[in-house]
């Protein structure tokens, strides 16, 4: 076998699919060409397998001239299918019966589940839901809750100024205020929202964070409906063996005032980063509606008295779903989300 043999091989191979694919009407005949040419012991391959026998110089050319066939077969073939309706039918095959793809579903975010459970509990006793800006007036946020300028209770909440007068609200407080002043008592509401502050974040503390504000006023409201309204609500967003245990506090929107902690679920009480050691959380603070606050919106507090509370809502996130460190909900990782 020479380099002129496959020359003359090639041609007269060329020739014949020529006439061959022309006459090709369905797809068992093109897939028998392709056989006869470019299978394992096709034609075109066998040649390609005494390329070596050839003389070196002529080597290269030989397996130029075969490739270039090669090409044109393929080509050849792959164009005359799509002229076969059959094989159109069957490039549009759609199988009804494999298992469909898997979309994935969205989830709400852990914060969000606890906001529409804590809401669902609150509505359940008879409260209403409020709502109020993040960017706030120095007024709502701080003067009409009696905190008036230079007073150091500004300073027990490290403040965003946004400029001389605006701040983002460092609390849900301010919509107290919002509601008293836009309706006569009585008044039950709770106004959840994201607040901030400039806190060092750590496993407990986070600049940006929800609570839940509560606020109710009516004529004889006193210290025990509070207590009451928010044993209910542990029990029934924790179930009965949660424990509850208020000590007191200041506040200058309270008198008197009130802190309230959760018992730690995390470590039930045997000690953790959570509950720093001691087995309780603290949830919130509290207290009796300050007089001075009911002046600023022409309340007569002869007349009525009301409670308030404003929850810190990761906390009772942390404790319902057993999470030790509150920035895991704002990491945005895809592993934890997954979970809830
Ligand atoms: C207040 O913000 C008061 N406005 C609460 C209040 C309302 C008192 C009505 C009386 C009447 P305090 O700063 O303690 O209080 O915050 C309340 C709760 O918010 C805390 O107990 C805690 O659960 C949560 N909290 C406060 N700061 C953060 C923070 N940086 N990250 C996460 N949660 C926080």
């Amino acid at each position: 076998m020479n380099y002129q043999t496959i020359k003359k091989d090639v041609h007269t191979l060329e020739t014949e699919f020529e006439e061959a694919i022309n006459n090709a009407r369905d797809l068992k005949t093109l897939d028998s060409l392709r056989t006869h040419y470019l299978g394992r012991k096709g034609k075109i391959t066998l040649l390609f397998k005494v390329i070596g026998e050839l003389l070196p110089e002529e080597r290269g050319k030989a397996g130029k001239l075969l490739n270039d066939l090669k090409k044109k077969i393929e080509t050849a073939i792959s164009q005359q299918k799509k002229n076969i309706p059959e094989a159109k039918k069957s490039e549009s095959f759609f199988d009804s019966t494999l298992p469909g793809d898997k979309w994935p579903v969205g989830r709400y975010h852990p914060i969000t589940s606890v906001l529409r459970e804590i809401k669902s509990c609150f509505k359940g006793m008879g409260f209403s839901i409020a709502d109020g800006p993040e960017v706030e007036k120095e007024y709502y946020n701080f003067e009409a809750l009696n905190i008036p300028k230079g007073h150091p209770a500004r300073e027990m909440q490290d403040t965003l100024y946004i400029d001389n007068e605006t701040v983002l609200r460092t609390h849900t407080s301010p919509v107290q205020v919002r509601v008293m002043e836009s309706q006569s008592p009585p008044v039950r509401i709770i106004a959840p929202g994201r607040c901030y502050r400039r806190d060092t974040p750590d496993s407990t503390h986070s600049p940006v964070f929800h609570q839940v504000e509560g606020l109710c006023v009516d004529k004889g409201v006193t210290f025990a409906d509070l207590k009451g309204v928010i044993v209910s609500f542990a029990k029934r967003m924790f179930g009965s063996d949660m424990k509850i245990r208020f000590r007191p506090s200041f506040f200058p929107f309270t008198e008197p005032s009130a802190e309230y902690d959760f018992s730690c679920l995390i470590c039930r009480g045997k000690g953790c980063r959570v509950c720093k050691g001691t087995g309780w959380v603290e949830i919130s603070g509290a207290g009796m509606v300050n007089p001075e606050v009911f002046k600023y919106v022409g309340y007569d507090s002869e007349k009525y008295t009301g409670y308030a509370f404003g929850m810190g809502v990761e906390r009772l996130a942390m404790l319902l779903y057993e999470v030790d460190d509150i920035r895991l909900f704002y990491e945005n990782d895809v592993r934890f989300l997954d979970q809830f």
